[in-house]
């Protein structure tokens, strides 16, 4: 299954997007070192475990997406001091606990080219550490002495947990809508990303009118980034993704790729599909991908994700022109044309 090639329906060239992504971090180069050193500080515990499978999974190469749109923002914004390193270092926690959960409720086994947590430690081991991301980052966050900062981190977590629960609930489920899966992915994914749009407005006194187009950015980028991820699940290079393919179809999730084919397959073909949804299933994931690639639901998802993405650049008009905001454009593009 994973010897699956890419099809031409996403015309990605992995050199060219990593590249790009390459030439967007250097623009925050040293403020992410300062964000590495945070976290390496903030992980620290006296139980070895906590520290092993911490160590693990933050040392082993995410793309940091989360903390440099903060970053970035803050720039495009001209803050001066230093609470974006602590904040940015707030959501690659909360985002790792988030990869840990969801790892084994996924029960993944590979993630960032190596073995997931889960399969290393187990499962219990691997939701407490993430428990344990959580309650450090708001810990750190108490320490940057805003209201707001945790008004909205606290009701973001909220909103993820019930995303992921909300997102259990549609599984196995062939029925599911479009819109009920676009619910799913904001709560789930988008809302972290509109937080870190956010917290550079407050950060810096912004306008609420530019507080919220940060947010709407975010969120927009979110959604365009998960739509990317669940069209990957079918099509990438399992190698450059640095996780299985197939693990959507295994859990009975019916993401967009799945659901736009069921719309638009033949009735023995929706049938398959159906069955393969119903039951989660492995073995059929070359006949699924066969049906999903027919009815063109990769091109589907993607242009979906180009909007999405398109909308949150939109969502850039109300600040400055600058490099952080070029880098901001930039960042929405590669979240589409990703292949990792
Ligand atoms: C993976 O996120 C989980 C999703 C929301 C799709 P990333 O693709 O940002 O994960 P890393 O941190 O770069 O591995
Ligand atoms: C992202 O969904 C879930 C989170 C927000 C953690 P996925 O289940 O598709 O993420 P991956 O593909 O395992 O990274
Ligand atoms: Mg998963
Ligand atoms: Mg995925």
């Amino acid at each position: 299954m994973t010897s699956l090639s890419t099809t031409a329906t996403v015309s990605v060239n992995e050199d060219d997007a990593r590249q790009e992504f390459a030439g967007i971090r250097q623009l925050v180069e040293e403020e992410n070192k300062a964000v590495d050193q945070i976290i390496v500080k903030e992980l620290s515990s006296g139980v070895l475990l906590v520290n092993q499978i911490g160590h693990y999974i933050i040392n082993s190469g995410g793309k940091r997406l989360r903390p440099m749109l903060l970053l970035l923002a803050a720039k495009a914004l001209n803050y001066p001091g230093d609470k974006h390193l602590t904040l940015a270092a707030v959501l690659e926690f909360i985002h790792t606990a988030t990869l840990l959960h969801d790892d084994v409720v996924d029960e993944s086994s590979l993630r960032r080219g190596r073995d997931t947590a889960n399969r290393l430690w187990g499962n219990s081991a691997s939701v407490l550490v993430g428990d344990f991301l959580y309650s450090r980052s708001f810990e750190m966050m108490v320490g940057v002495h805003d209201l707001r900062v945790m008004q909205i981190m606290s009701s973001t977590t909220t909103a993820i947990a019930e995303g992921e629960v909300l997102q259990l609930l549609n599984c196995n489920n062939p029925a599911t809508t479009e819109q009920k899966y676009l619910d799913v992915v904001a709560r789930k994914t988008a809302i972290l990303f509109a937080a870190a749009g956010q917290l550079a407005g407050v950060l810096t006194g912004a306008s609420p009118e530019v507080e919220q187009n940060l947010r709407e950015y975010g969120l927009r980028l979110g959604i365009a980034f998960q739509l990317i991820d669940d069209a990957l699940d079918y099509m990438a290079n399992p190698e450059e993704l640095g996780k299985n393919l197939g693990d959507d179809l295994a859990e009975g999730k019916p993401t967009l790729p799945l659901i736009y084919a069921l719309e638009h397959a033949s009735p023995e073909q929706a049938e398959i599909l159906r069955v393969a949804i119903e039951q989660g299933e492995r073995e059929h994931f070359k006949d699924v991908y066969a049906i999903v690639e027919s009815t063109d639901a990769i091109a589907y998802t993607t242009r979906r994700a180009r909007e999405e993405a398109e909308k949150a650049i939109t969502a850039l008009d109300c600040i400055p022109s600058s490099q952080f905001k070029d880098a901001l454009i930039r960042l929405a593009r590669f979240s589409v044309a990703r292949s990792y």
